[in-house]
């Protein structure tokens, strides 16, 4: 075997990982990257809550919040917008399941059980991260009114459910409670 045998090879690994490497910087301009891959331990868990104050969040108004490296994006729906989400039947959804960690696994998605819980509907929590390949919805946008990614296109409607698109599941619903009448907290 010559010494240009041995180089090929070498080379094309080299140029396959440099490749693969520009994509994944690429992507990273739109990717949250998947901090809880990571894998802190339990003491760190323990300790990763937020308490978002929510007093300036008239309905129709959104924030996003920081949690454990993650966006939450929550809003203040408006009576329009539950509405929409209420009228949506559970066979209409790409993803039956609420994916809300408050509730047991096998919660279906009907519009109360995505969201803060009985009067207080209209809030909404949830991981801002597309459940197609990580990028960050943009919200109020796409065909349901909802969020949308521009990354590979998924909708989502104005419960955070993804109705169209190669996104697999609604954007979950992360624990959270509110400490008092205007404070969110989360985790
Ligand atoms: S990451 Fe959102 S559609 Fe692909």
């Amino acid at each position: 075997m010559s010494a240009t045998d041995i180089e090929d090879p070498n080379r094309r690994d080299f140029l396959y990982i440099a490749t693969g490497m520009a994509g994944v910087v690429g992507a990273g301009a739109v990717a949250w990257p998947f901090i809880d891959q990571m894998r802190p331990d339990a003491s760190t868990l323990a300790l990763s809550t937020v308490e978002v104050d929510v007093s300036s969040l008239t309905p129709g108004m959104s924030l996003t919040a920081k949690w454990r490296g993650k966006p939450v994006f929550i809003r203040n729906r408006t009576a329009d917008e539950i509405e929409a989400a209420k009228a949506v039947k559970l066979d209409e959804l790409k993803d039956p399941l609420a994916r809300n960690a408050n509730l047991a696994s096998d919660a279906p998605a009907n519009d109360l059980d995505r969201t803060a819980g009985e009067g207080k509907e209209n809030w909404l929590v949830m991981v801002g991260v597309c459940t197609h390949l990580g990028c960050i919805p943009l919200g109020q946008q796409g065909d349901f009114g909802g969020w949308f990614c521009p990354c590979h296109g998924s909708h989502y409607d104005t419960a955070g459910r993804v109705r169209k698109g190669p996104a697999p599941e609604n954007m979950a619903v992360p624990v959270f409670e509110f400490v008092s009448d205007t404070k969110i907290r989360i985790g």
